[in-house]
């Protein structure tokens, strides 16, 4: 059973080579090869029975390919958040008008300055948002959400991020009480109620996977945490992201993922 049913994603624009890179530092991205990789990735979305809107790209905006931050989906609300990196902060209002397609006006909510928040530090498992408390994402911003979840009787759990950009590029939640968990995250005491499926520390990268209750898609190259989701019954589907993971970009980043 698929656990959403539709995603959102924006295509590479050129200058994607100019995302912002705080952590790979591995040269630049090189844009023919992102669209490709983007492509096998809607192309696999959309083959294992997800509907997928893909947006155009935005020449003005080089990271906004990574759909995950500007906004948080959920089944019954959906936030504008505010990015905090002055090149991204505007990917809200662009992202603004699918959001108005799927959701209610009532539905619809905003995190503002001073407040900021990044989706890609938002880990939702069931009734409850694990929200990174990042470079990215600040304590107003988690107290502005924890407002919006509430309404809607979410629990919401700030946790600390050091090592990594967000919350999901450290951590991911798979099915049945699973969490991939790599660095700061392999016993971590906010996570001691998951079964932990510890990255080891050369296959970092790969802790950012989608389970989309049909398979896990995980980044090619990882033999690793193949073998760990294998082992634990997933199957595994690999997606290139050679280009992406040159500008800090995880799998989670690149689709807003939603019933609808
Ligand atoms: N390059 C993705 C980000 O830093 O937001």
């Amino acid at each position: 059973m698929l656990f959403f049913n539709n995603a959102i994603v924006r295509t590479p624009a050129k200058s994607v080579v100019n995302g912002i890179d705080d952590y790979a530092n591995s040269g630049k991205p090189d844009y023919t090869k992102a669209v490709q990789e983007h492509e096998s990735y809607v192309k696999l979305l959309t083959e294992m029975g997800i509907k997928v809107t893909i947006l155009d790209p935005l020449v003005d905006y080089p990271d906004s390919c990574f759909v995950e931050d500007p906004a948080v989906v959920a089944d019954k609300f959906a936030v504008i958040t505010n990015p905090t990196r002055s090149s991204r902060t505007k990917e809200r209002e662009k992202i603004r008008p699918i959001i108005n397609k799927f959701y209610q006006k009532d539905q619809i909510f905003e995190i503002h300055r001073p407040g900021y928040l990044e989706g890609g530090d938002v880990m939702r498992v069931g009734n409850t948002f694990f929200v990174g408390l990042s470079a990215r994402t600040n304590q107003v911003g988690i107290n502005q959400f924890t407002k919006i979840a509430g309404k809607f009787d979410y629990e919401v759990i700030s946790v600390p991020v050091n090592e990594f950009l967000h919350l999901k590029t450290g951590t991911t939640y798979l099915e049945n009480n699973k969490l991939l968990v790599a660095g700061e995250y392999i016993n971590n005491p906010y996570f001691k109620n998951f079964e932990q499926l510890q990255v080891p520390s050369e296959e970092n990268y790969a802790v950012n996977c989608i389970d989309t209750g049909n398979g896990v898609i995980m980044p090619a190259g990882f033999p690793k945490v193949k073998t760990i989701l294998i082992q634990h019954g997933f199957s595994p589907y690999e997606i290139n992201m050679s280009e992406f993971s040159k500008i800090d970009g995880g799998l989670t980043c690149l689709s807003l993922r939603f019933n609808a």
